[in-house]
């Protein structure tokens, strides 16, 4: 069963409940919280008190992608706030295998990201331990872009990597996925479709999850 997780990048700020209750009366399980820290990506966005304030009212999954330097120094924080997902840039982190460890002995799920401009190839030697690879399909830092096709053949990469080791972790994909590209993401080896502007910023937003719901 494929994994729609909304991005709450693109919610309303001013009704993080009020959106929250939407999702999960549609359906929805998986939170996708999008940590920005305006220098490893040029815009800041959601950082931990707002994670603290969101756990008690919802069940759902955080997934939280960190796109932060120093990931070790704030994935202590991530998991008490009530992260149950982390994942980091497979190209910033000092210490790749330091973090899943400090991830895992957390209870939490780990996850490496990569982003545009990086190989697929950089995680090869984590994709046994991990428990998700997100692959942008644009530059992280900001909603509303469009879709790469080239990230098409980066997800078919790590579909590869897994059926041929024989592995069992997720496959993400994070920006501008839409009703026109779900399916290509998806036939690639997509599980997790992470979606932001294509669900908030819709004149309907439980519509536009039902659809998404049908492509999946
Ligand atoms: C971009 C973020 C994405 C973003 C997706 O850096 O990582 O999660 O919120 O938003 P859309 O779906 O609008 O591209
Ligand atoms: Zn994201």
């Amino acid at each position: 069963m494929n994994i729609l997780a909304p991005s709450l990048l693109s919610a309303n700020f001013a009704n993080l409940e009020r959106d929250i209750a939407l999702l999960e009366q549609s359906g929805i399980t998986y939170l996708h919280i999008d940590v920005m820290d305006g220098q490893l990506v040029p815009n800041i966005s959601i950082g931990i008190p707002v994670v603290e304030s969101l756990r008690p009212i919802t069940n759902m999954v955080f997934d939280c992608h960190l796109m932060i330097l120093h990931p070790s120094k704030y994935i202590d924080a991530f998991a008490k706030a009530g992260a149950d997902i982390i994942t980091f840039h497979v190209d910033v982190a000092e210490d790749i295998q330091q973090n899943l460890n400090q991830i895992k002995k957390l209870g939490k799920k780990a996850g490496l990201v990569i982003n545009a401009h990086i190989a697929p190839q950089t995680a090869q030697p984590y994709l046994q331990q991990i428990d998700m690879v997100t692959v942008m399909s644009v530059q992280a830092g900001f909603g509303g872009q469009k879709f790469m096709p080239s990230s098409l053949e980066k997800i078919a990469y790590f579909a590869n990597q897994k059926k041929e080791r024989n592995l069992s972790y997720d496959i993400q994909v994070d920006g501008g996925i839409n009703l026109q590209n779900v399916e290509a993401v998806l036939s690639a080896g997509v599980n997790v479709v992470v979606a932001g502007s294509s669900v908030f910023n819709t004149k309907d937003t439980a519509e536009a999850i039902s659809n998404f719901m049908r492509c999946l």
